[in-house]
């Protein structure tokens, strides 16, 4: 019997923003997430007798031109491990994309745990964190629980993430703001291009990360909950002037993103727990406690008419079932 394999996305707490190289995806900086427990992707991979892959996503056939990235990334696979077999892939996203968060996480970890359960290739945690990089470099956190470091490395062995805490006995919930209107997309890839050649400030970026990395493990391990959330939200924003100071500037932000932000300052100055961060889209997660998530939910939702929210707790990492 072939297990299905079940990854959780995660949140970025420290971003990932810029390849050193596009093709490994090793990046320039470590990166720490937070794996989530309400967004997951189940995938199964069924060895068929066929010289092409075949991908199901919701129960639906891809075609060539949407699953193009998946293809190629099944390619890599048989390239890494010199195996010729091909899959089918019935993949089942429960990301919903109105819960604003991007499904390529949770969708390349899956994957790689699948591939990895069918063709019995007995990868160890770390290499299965290598595989999924290989796929979306936000995957790689996605094979560990809790918080996760992606240690950025100089080549494709020594790029992966690695667990700081799978179990964290902290207060800390996530609240997701889906501002409810399509602005028009810019990917992450290219997105961290443009910011890597073109902002002046990249090189500072660099620096802050790596500083802002050991004072959240500090944070983390001393459970200051506080400092979690301001340096959390820091690092957010610090991401998002890299894209304002790209030559053309561009955000993702909307105009909504910019209420959500002041609402969340306004409700910090009345006391309550309350700390943003935003990846690549307008939407924005509140980092909360489980005692002020339902009154910030309430808040927010008063406020602004034309949003949904979404609460997600702390998430495991790789399982099979
Ligand atoms: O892995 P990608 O290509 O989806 O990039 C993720 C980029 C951010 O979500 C903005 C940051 C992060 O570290 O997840």
């Amino acid at each position: 019997m072939t297990r299905t394999a079940r990854a959780y996305t995660n949140i970025a707490l420290i971003k990932y923003w810029g390849k050193k190289n596009q093709q490994l995806k090793l990046p320039y900086t470590n990166s720490l997430s937070l794996t989530l427990d309400r967004f997951y992707t189940d995938t199964k991979a069924t060895i068929i007798n066929a010289d092409k892959d075949i991908v199901y996503l919701n129960d639906k056939l891809l075609d060539n031109t949407q699953n193009k990235r998946i293809l190629n990334y099944l390619e890599t696979i048989r390239n890494f491990y010199s195996f010729s077999d091909h899959f089918q892939i019935d993949s089942v996203n429960h990301v919903p994309t109105s819960a604003g968060f991007a499904s390529s996480a949770s969708g390349f970890a899956a994957l790689a745990a699948a591939i990895n359960e069918t063709k019995k290739l007995n990868l160890s945690r770390r290499e299965m964190s290598i595989l999924a990089r290989n796929g979306s470099g936000s995957a790689s956190r996605s094979i560990y629980g809790g918080f996760v470091e992606w240690q950025a490395g100089h080549d494709n062995a020594s790029s992966f993430a690695v667990p700081i805490d799978e179990t964290p006995d902290i207060d800390l919930s996530l609240l997701s703001v889906v501002i409810n209107q399509h602005s028009k997309k810019i990917s992450s890839t290219v997105g961290m291009e443009n910011s890597v050649k073109s902002s002046p400030f990249y090189p500072n970026w660099v620096t802050l990360v790596s500083s802002e990395i050991k004072e959240i493990k500090q944070a983390i391990a001393q459970k200051d909950l506080q400092k979690i959330g301001e340096i959390s939200e820091h690092n957010a924003m610090s991401m998002h002037a890299l894209t304002l100071s790209a030559d053309p500037s561009f955000t993702y932000f909307a105009p909504e993103t910019i209420r959500i932000i002041q609402l969340i300052q306004e409700l910090r100055r009345k006391g309550l727990f309350a700390y943003a961060t935003i990846d690549a889209g307008p939407n924005v997660k509140i980092i909360c406690t489980k005692e002020s998530l339902p009154k910030v939910q309430t808040y927010i939702e008063q406020q602004l008419s034309d949003v949904t929210t979404v609460v997600a707790n702390i998430g495991p990492g790789i399982q099979y079932i």
